[in-house]
């Protein structure tokens, strides 16, 4: 049997402040340098630069820690006060235009104070490319008033001019020994019981976001308010389409049969599942099937790459999933 957590007299006895209604991932956001998992080399070059901020550029794949850190940071180096004057945060996928770099930027970047502010552009990688030929030269021009910290997931999208003006920091999903720590942390001063395969679950389908799996543990913890966190609880969470309608899907594949195909489709996509997440359950199945040669995987993934990519921009999840099923069909023995 699993290990737990806690029993219900930890849960009353967890603390209730004014942070107790906020999400977890906001309440469980690292407020000191020394709170952030898994970036050790990250996190030791920059308590060496503390004293000589360069400009920097955060980079890698999402809920890993970049914008805790640089806000951990700030607060350190300027307190909680008066980083609400020291700090300028903005989100470039809202504001991905040249406009605000000319005119937002750059009014808080020339303002004089003692010491330096810092500028963090979070989401970095939308600004067009006339927003990042403009911020280069605000960087140049107020480097002795102003740091700034720029922060994406796709480093290839920002211009080499501006790269090169920034120290890189690479950070890396997060480990399944600091996701565990991390997690387990947050069931302890939440007092939530779990069994430990649940954990694994959450880990397992998180994939080094921390952000997406203390997300899922807050709401698996409402789901069955007072029971033990189950693999089922998380899983449900999660939206994990089960074993046997994955299963139906790449057996209509084999069934040739193109209205089969369709209708099975169909009823997977009216219960509600995510097309991402049964194009890549259906993926993980065709891998270990030995129905398919290792050329008709190569086909196969090439064709997840392109229906993921139409999900993301906004394709109908019933002909995403529908093209990628007969397109195993074709490719199937
Ligand atoms: N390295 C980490 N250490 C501790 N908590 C973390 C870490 N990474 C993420 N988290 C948790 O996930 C939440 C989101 O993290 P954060 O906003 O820093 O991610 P991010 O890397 O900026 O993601 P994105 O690229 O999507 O903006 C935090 O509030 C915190 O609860
Ligand atoms: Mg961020």
């Amino acid at each position: 049997m699993g290990s737990f957590f806690r029993n219900q007299d930890t849960r009353s006895r967890s603390t209730k402040d004014s942070t107790s209604c906020l999400p977890w991932i906001e309440k469980y956001r690292p407020k000191s340098l020394n709170n952030i998992s898994a970036q050790e080399e990250t996190l030791i070059t920059l308590n060496h630069f503390k004293d000589s901020l360069p400009h920097m550029l955060f980079y890698g794949p999402p809920g890993t820690g970049k914008t805790s850190t640089i806000l951990a940071l700030a607060r350190e180096l300027f307190g909680s006060e008066l980083m609400k004057s020291r700090v300028l945060e903005l989100n470039a996928s809202h504001e991905r235009g040249i406009s605000v770099i000319r005119e937002r930027v750059k009014n808080y970047a020339r303002n004089k104070c003692p010491g330096f502010k810092i500028i963090i552009l979070d989401e970095a990688d939308s600004l067009t490319k006339d927003a990042q030929e403009a911020l280069r030269r605000i960087i140049e021009k107020y480097s002795e008033l102003t740091r700034f910290c720029l922060i994406c997931n796709q480093v290839s999208c920002i211009i080499p001019a501006l790269k090169s003006r920034c120290t890189l920091f690479r950070f890396k999903s997060i480990g399944t020994e600091n996701m565990r720590n991390r997690l387990s942390y947050i069931c302890e001063q939440e007092g939530i019981n779990y069994y430990s395969e649940a954990l694994d679950e959450l880990i397992k389908d998180s994939q080094g976001d921390l952000r997406k799996a203390i997300t899922w543990l807050n709401n698996a913890s409402k789901l069955h308010k007072n029971d033990r966190v189950t693999v089922d609880t998380i899983k449900e969470t999660v939206g994990i389409v089960p074993d046997d309608i994955i299963n139906d899907l790449i057996e209509s594949a084999a069934s040739k049969s193109y209205d089969k195909i369709q209708e099975t489709v169909s009823n997977v996509i009216a219960s509600g599942y995510f097309g991402k997440q049964i194009i890549e359950q259906v993926f993980f199945q065709v891998l270990q099937d030995l129905r398919f040669s290792e050329n008709h995987k190569c086909n196969i993934g090439e064709s997840i790459g392109i229906v993921d990519k139409r999900l993301v921009d906004g394709g109908s999840e019933f002909f995403q999933v529908l093209s990628l099923m007969c397109k195993i069909s074709e490719n199937m023995n």
